[in-house]
């Protein structure tokens, strides 16, 4: 396929960055007046519309006139395996309740738990399908993916072999997250070393056996896994080859990001509760910080210091947290605009931050997430659209008229 016309083509990063850290990130190279050439699923070439080289000109062409051309959004932290919304929860919040004491009248996480333990693989697999499916017709062109509704050996796997069947069923590279410890199991309320032990003595090996997980998530949190409770589940992951992504100081400064960060985390996510602490440990880390703001609107706490962090170079990604108690929503161009919007990210920054430090949030910036010469060709076309900044200023609303997978039109 070859692309003629482009009005901006996006992200066109050298090859070797693999990752943008803090000033880097207001560096978004565009090429205007470009042309795109596609070819057994990768980028070939590209260049401006001056340059055509001639032995292109009898290939069918696509043209995005007054378009722009994205490389698709990497949406490295979602739960989109679950077996029901949460809508009377939403209800809940609106009048006046916390995520906090919702969780502690039988909602959250819990609730989402029962319901999933009675669900078949085949339920998860269809309604987790139609959640991606919107996805990435929203722009989302590769994903992780957690488990953490299971909650117990048997429904945890039950999770991680729903997102293996996802892996196989999408065009879109996807990675799964083992997030057993997201809260405990009312059984092991006052046992919490129980559970831990399961998680490590039971539920682990048989992941890796199944080669089940690419990664070790907990949620570390007041109420949920203390600091030294996620330490004794990342030193049992790493046995198993299984690098940390956390959720960390979503409701409080704990001590967890520091502690990704020590035990190398691929990224600490959420970050909504921040100090001088926490941005010094992510400065100059290889450890991402994941951002998730449309988390934060959805329930009402602190957005991320976002600023503060790039201040402090660290590398920042963003990415949604779809999932049925805090973020009910995988849209990628909101998060983007929330980026802009409440995070005083520039777009530059915001997009790059969805793109690239996204994939390498999920260890796949080789493959995705920039435009270049033998990447993977998943990238979208917008509808025709003044400038960069037009995207995320329109929130709420999709720009995108045309998915590219692989380097073939995606229609779901
Ligand atoms: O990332 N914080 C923990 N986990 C999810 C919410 C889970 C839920 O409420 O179901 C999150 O926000
Ligand atoms: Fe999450």
């Amino acid at each position: 396929m070859l692309i003629v016309n482009i009005k901006a083509l996006v992200g066109v990063h050298p090859k070797e960055q693999l990752y943008l850290r803090g000033s880097e990130l207001n560096q978004l190279p565009v090429l205007e007046n470009a042309w795109l050439l596609l070819e057994n699923g990768l980028i070939k070439d590209f260049g401006l519309m001056s340059n055509l080289h001639t032995q292109h000109e009898n290939i069918e062409s696509v043209n995005a006139e007054d378009r722009f051309v994205f490389p698709s959004w990497c949406d490295s932290h979602t739960h989109i395996v679950f077996a029901a919304p949460r809508e009377e929860e939403f209800t809940m919040k609106i009048a006046g309740k916390t995520y906090e004491e919702i969780a502690a009248a039988g909602g959250g996480i819990l609730n989402s738990a029962s319901k999933l333990q009675k669900a078949t693989e085949d339920e998860l697999f269809e309604s987790a399908s139609i959640r991606l499916r919107d996805m990435i017709k929203q722009g989302t062109g590769a994903v992780e993916i957690k488990s953490g509704y299971g909650l117990t050996v048997e429904s945890e796997l039950k999770m991680l072999r729903v997102i293996k069947r996802l892996k196989s069923a999408f065009p879109i590279p996807i990675k799964a997250t083992l997030l057993a410890a997201h809260a405990y199991p009312a059984e092991f309320k006052e046992n919490h070393q129980g559970y831990i032990d399961l998680i490590i003595n039971e539920l682990l090996p048989k992941v890796a056996a199944e080669n089940l997980a690419n990664y070790i998530d907990v949620f570390c949190e007041k109420g949920f896994f203390s600091l030294e409770e996620t330490a004794q589940i990342l030193k049992a992951a790493a046995q198993y080859g299984l690098p940390p992504k956390i959720h960390a100081n979503q409701l409080s400064v704990s001590g967890a990001a520091e502690l990704g960060v020590a035990h190398h985390a691929v990224s600490v996510d959420h970050l909504e509760e921040t100090n001088h602490n926490v941005l010094a440990s992510l400065s100059h880390s290889e450890t991402i910080a994941t951002l998730l703001p449309s988390c934060s609107f959805y329930i009402n706490i602190p957005f991320a210091n976002a600023k503060g962090l790039i201040e402090h170079d660290a590398i920042v990604a963003l990415a949604s947290d779809y999932n049925p108690g805090s973020t009910p929503s995988g849209n990628m161009n909101f998060v983007v605009s929330l980026g802009c919007i409440k995070l005083k990210m520039t777009p530059q920054q915001a997009v790059n931050a969805a793109t690239l430090n996204g994939a390498a949030a999920m260890q796949i910036s080789h493959e995705v997430g920039s435009i270049a010469i033998g990447k993977k060709a998943n990238l979208f076309i917008t509808r025709p659209m003044t400038s960069l900044a037009y995207l995320p200023y329109s929130f709420g609303q999709s720009q995108i008229e045309n998915v590219i997978l692989n380097g073939d039109f995606y229609h779901a």
